[in-house]
């Protein structure tokens, strides 16, 4: 890409607006082509993003810059969750709060709809720092893959909680 646009260039709205062949090659592009792989992929497989809870966002030309999917989860499929990710910004304009504001316009649309529970894997220096994703309450789930148990994280608002135990997969 050869013109880095500021934030206030970009818009964010539902990821209905992105054609999905340039969410994909976004997305092989931040994570590998091998991300379906990805113990994340399993905990949703089968499953359609949530269209209220995915986001884009796109310049002036209609360019993809970051896409955020979300996704039907549950804890032994019946506890339903809300799987969060990928996230990925262009690698041109991370760290310029393309990320960031994308997190904010799902989690503000999360509380609104009085959505359940966030869950995602990534890195708590990030997850936990700005939007309040913590560990502690996924410690003794089990994941369909190797997860890192602390990138394995929980939003869980207040007065809420969430079982110790548990097997993180698929809604059914
Ligand atoms: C992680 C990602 C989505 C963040 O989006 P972004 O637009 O680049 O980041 P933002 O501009 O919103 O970040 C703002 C702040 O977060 C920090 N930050 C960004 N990524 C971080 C990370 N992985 N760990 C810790 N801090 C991070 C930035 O340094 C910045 O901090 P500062 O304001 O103190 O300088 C993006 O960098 C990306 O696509 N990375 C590769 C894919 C990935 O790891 N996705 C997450 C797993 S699903």
């Amino acid at each position: 890409m050869d013109h880095a646009p500021t934030l206030d260039a970009l818009s964010i709205g539902p990821l209905r607006a992105a054609k999905p062949a340039d969410v994909d090659a976004l997305l092989d592009r931040v994570f590998g082509a091998d991300r379906r792989r990805r113990t994340a992929y399993r905990i949703r497989d089968g499953m359609t993003a949530l269209d209220d809870l995915s986001f884009a966002a796109l310049d002036r030309q209609g360019r993809l810059i970051g896409s955020l999917q979300c996704w039907p989860a549950a804890l032994d499929g019946t506890v339903p969750l809300v799987l969060v990710g990928p996230v990925a910004v262009q690698p041109e304009y991370q760290r310029e709060g393309v990320g960031r504001t994308m997190m904010e316009r799902m989690i503000a649309a999360a509380d609104y709809i009085g959505s359940d529970p966030l869950v995602l894997i990534g890195d708590p220096e990030y997850y936990g720092r700005f939007f309040g994703f913590e560990a502690h309450w996924t410690r003794e789930w089990t994941v369909p893959g190797p997860v890192e148990r602390r990138r394995l994280l929980a939003r869980v608002p207040k007065g809420q909680t969430l079982p110790a135990e548990g097997h993180l997969g698929p809604r059914r």
